[in-house]
């Protein structure tokens, strides 16, 4: 009986609940291996990579720590991964925390006082930093000294404790929240944008070969163009249509394995979750198309701002189905459209200077 429905050898697998999808802050390296190692390894984002091995290879010249380095986007673009590359094509130490885990001066004290030369001091999350710490960072990034207080009351005194010249490395998914006093104290900034297709193409066969999975052009077409230019998404995909593929018995990753495994997992053609989807739906329903505010926007589908702002949203921005706006945030026409709602000639009219082409 069974036998006649194969498709939903997946079914299983999808209701022990592979349709959610891991959380996008989750650092998804179950296989460290993916991580690119050199700038040749880091796929896409050409123009920033020719300029960063050009200050590379000058500041290796002379034999000097690289410029301070801020790197800006969304989650899952290669910010950490860019910041280890950077660290190994210097060849220099690198160190890693993040703003949260610096709670008091004496935890950022602490780090910088181990720092040798040309250490790569990596801080993930910079929007984050408290105050007191953003101070101290300050003088160490620009002077590379350390304003130490001893002792307390009116016996009190400052010492500036010199460091060795470092590269701080920070990175940011709100490069808004950073102060501007931060900001500029960067030397070198680089911006990530969304991986293009054909870069998420290559980081699919790049994958795939270090997992040893074989992916069809048509599978990895499809994966390309339904991970939200962004490479963690991709990987996690790869490793959930091997899973889809084992299950089925296929050998390779096929464009059907792709497809199905997509709509398995709630994955539109245009790489939406069901949570994207969600979203925009809430906008559109809830709140006449927009605009809504951010925070009541959160609350109504139970996302925290940040992930909302920093996950979702981008996406949903850069393929044009919501617009930021300063009274709030405002689906587009390419959202009725996309969703088969009613209402599509409202919003049309709203936002028709958008799709209009003369
Ligand atoms: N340019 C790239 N080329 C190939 N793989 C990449 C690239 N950037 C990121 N990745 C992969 O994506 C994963 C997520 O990157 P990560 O550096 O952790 O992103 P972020 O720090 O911006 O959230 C990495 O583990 C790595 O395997
Ligand atoms: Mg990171």
């Amino acid at each position: 009986m069974g036998k006649a429905k194969p498709k939903d050898v997946f079914k299983d697998q999808v209701e022990q609940g592979l349709s959610h999808p891991e959380t996008p802050f989750d650092d998804d390296d179950r296989d460290p291996s993916l991580r690119p190692r050199t700038l040749k390894e880091f796929l896409g984002q050409k123009a920033m990579k020719e300029n960063l091995a050009v200050f590379i290879s000058a500041a290796r010249e002379r034999n000097e720590s690289l410029d301070h380095l801020f790197l800006i986007g969304p989650p899952g673009l290669g910010k950490t991964t860019l910041a280890q590359v950077v660290a190994r094509e210097l060849g220099a130490e690198f160190k890693v925390t993040s703003a949260p885990a610096l709670e008091k001066p004496k935890d950022l004290a602490g780090i910088l006082t181990t720092v040798g030369e040309k250490t790569v001091f990596f801080i993930d999350e910079i929007h984050r930093l408290k105050p007191a710490i953003e101070e101290m960072l300050y003088i160490a990034m620009e002077d590379y000294e350390l304003d130490w207080i001893i002792g307390a009351g009116p016996g009190a005194r400052t010492i500036r404790i010199p460091i060795p010249p470092f590269t701080l490395v920070g990175a940011t998914t709100k490069a808004g929240n950073v102060a501007s006093p931060l900001i500029s104290r960067f030397g070198i900034t680089c911006r990530f944008s969304f991986y293009e297709k054909a870069d998420m193409e290559a980081i699919v066969r790049r994958s795939a070969g270090i997992l040893n999975v074989s992916v069809s052009d048509d599978g990895a077409a499809l994966l390309a163009s339904s991970s939200r230019g962004t490479p963690r998404v991709v990987n996690r995909l790869l490793r959930r249509m091997r899973d889809f593929a084992q299950v089925a018995g296929e050998s390779s990753v096929t464009g059907r394995v792709v497809s199905e495994g997509l709509k398995r997992l709630e994955i539109d053609e245009l790489g939406l979750e069901k949570h994207d989807r969600e979203i925009l739906k809430v906008i559109i329903e809830r709140y006449g198309g927009g605009p809504v505010g951010a925070e009541t926007l959160a609350i109504s589908v139970g996302e925290a701002v940040d992930t909302l702002e920093d996950y979702y949203e981008p996406y949903l921005i850069q393929t044009g189905l919501l617009q930021r706006t300063p009274r709030g945030r405002v689906v587009t026409a390419l959202a009725y459209k996309h969703l088969r709602l009613e209402g599509a000639k409202n919003a049309s009219n709203k936002t028709a200077s958008l799709f209009d082409t003369p």
